[in-house]
């Protein structure tokens, strides 16, 4: 019973790694630095999509946003889970793939994917059901068809693209 827990685990573990990006994390002074960039404030909401362990959900609340991860490894989950417990107030951590969720109240979107998975975050972001235009971090890779709005380059950090797009619905 365990072994099967833990082996489901470890092939969604990397289903994730195949569907998004293995779990790498964003330098922490990249994650301060695109959060402010984007003028992320209480009031927003932010969607890590892959949450890995869940430092840009606090990083986030910790300026006042509410912060949703969703994040297909139950290990990372976990982790993601308990290091939030302490911002449970505006956190909250889905075991879920973030590229089907409903993005609709994000304000903010951060992602930190692979080149190949690219295109399925702009589809997300084409799909989203909702008028108002969403602030988009990525780091290290850049989203297709769109120009971006800023390209942070901070010492010992890849790239982190800044957009803001607009609702195509
Ligand atoms: C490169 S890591 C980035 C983690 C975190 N966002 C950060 O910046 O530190 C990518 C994470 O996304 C998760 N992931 C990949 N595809 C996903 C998907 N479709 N939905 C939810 N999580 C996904 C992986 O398990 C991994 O933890």
């Amino acid at each position: 019973m365990v072994l099967s827990l833990f082996f489901g685990a470890l092939a969604l573990t990397a289903y994730a790694a195949w569907r998004g990006a293995p779990w790498l994390p964003t330098p922490r002074r990249a994650v301060g630095a695109g959060l402010a960039a984007a003028s992320v404030q209480p009031g927003d909401v932010v969607v890590d999509i892959g949450a890995g362990d869940g430092r840009v959900l606090v990083a986030a609340a910790r300026r006042g946003a509410t912060a949703v991860g969703y994040e297909l490894s139950p290990f990372l989950w976990v982790f993601a889970w308990f290091r939030t417990r302490r911002n449970r107030a505006r956190v909250t951590v889905r075991l879920a793939d973030g590229f089907r969720a409903d993005l609709s109240a994000a304000t903010v979107i951060f992602a930190f994917l692979r080149p190949a998975t690219m295109p399925l975050l702009a589809a997300a972001l084409a799909h989203r059901r909702t008028q108002h235009p969403v602030r988009v971090l990525s780091y290290a890779f850049p989203l297709p068809g769109t120009p971006a709005a800023e390209v942070l380059r901070l010492p010992g950090c890849a790239p982190l693209y800044r957009y803001t797009v607009s609702s195509h619905g």
